[in-house]
């Protein structure tokens, strides 16, 4: 067994927590890999909401969701998180960022720091008892630090009468190895 990356470890816990028939949400679609993973877990009774603020990301996501016809169970929209509430209004068993910009894409179009944790605390009024939110942090770019500082405080000034809040990361690795950060409803 290998130690996994903040990426992998991510799936792991969304496989362990998201059932067939939940209500789940890809915050940053990207190139649509999140989507597709929870649009398989969660079935053709559930749903995934995916959002992107980038119309590019929004078609690539879209075009792999109908190749691997998970359709159905997906929307994918193309505006900010932050806006989550006007589009999902039931109960929410996890939520999935990456945060930063888009690998293959423009790299100045990033996550900040105000309008993730909007969406956050949005989620967070939704959530399932035992629902988690993950948060994949990577910050090496202009801004990443920042954001990475407003989410930790964040997320370690939660009660944790309410929240059971994870750190995982390398630390011993160099060019700021990824975060995660789970925070899960008790
Ligand atoms: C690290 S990438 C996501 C990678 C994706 N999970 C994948 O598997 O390809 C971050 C994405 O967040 C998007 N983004 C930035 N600000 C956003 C916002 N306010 N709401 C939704 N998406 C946003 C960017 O356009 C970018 O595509």
């Amino acid at each position: 067994m290998k130690l996994q990356s903040a990426l992998n470890f991510s799936h792991t816990l969304l496989k362990e927590i998201v059932q067939p028939g939940d209500t789940v949400i890809d915050a940053t679609a990207g190139k649509g890999n999140d989507t597709l993973f929870l649009a398989q877990l969660v079935g053709k009774k559930g749903h995934v909401y995916g959002f992107d603020i980038q119309a590019k990301a929004v078609e690539l996501t879209q075009q792999l969701i109908d190749n691997n016809n998970v359709r159905k169970q997906t929307t994918v929209i193309n505006d900010g998180h932050e806006n989550v509430t006007k589009y999902v209004t039931e109960p929410i068993t996890a939520a999935i960022f990456n945060l930063g910009y888009l690998p293959a894409g423009d790299h100045s179009i990033v996550t900040k720091p105000t309008t993730t944790l909007e969406s956050v605390q949005s989620i967070m009024q939704q959530l399932k008892k035992n629902g988690v939110i993950i948060l994949v942090v990577y910050y090496g770019h202009p801004g990443g630090e920042k954001e990475k500082e407003r989410i930790l405080q964040f997320a370690q000034s939660l009660d944790q009468h309410v929240y059971n809040v994870l750190q995982y990361q390398f630390i011993n690795q160099i060019h700021e190895p990824p975060i995660l950060l789970a925070l899960q409803k008790r």
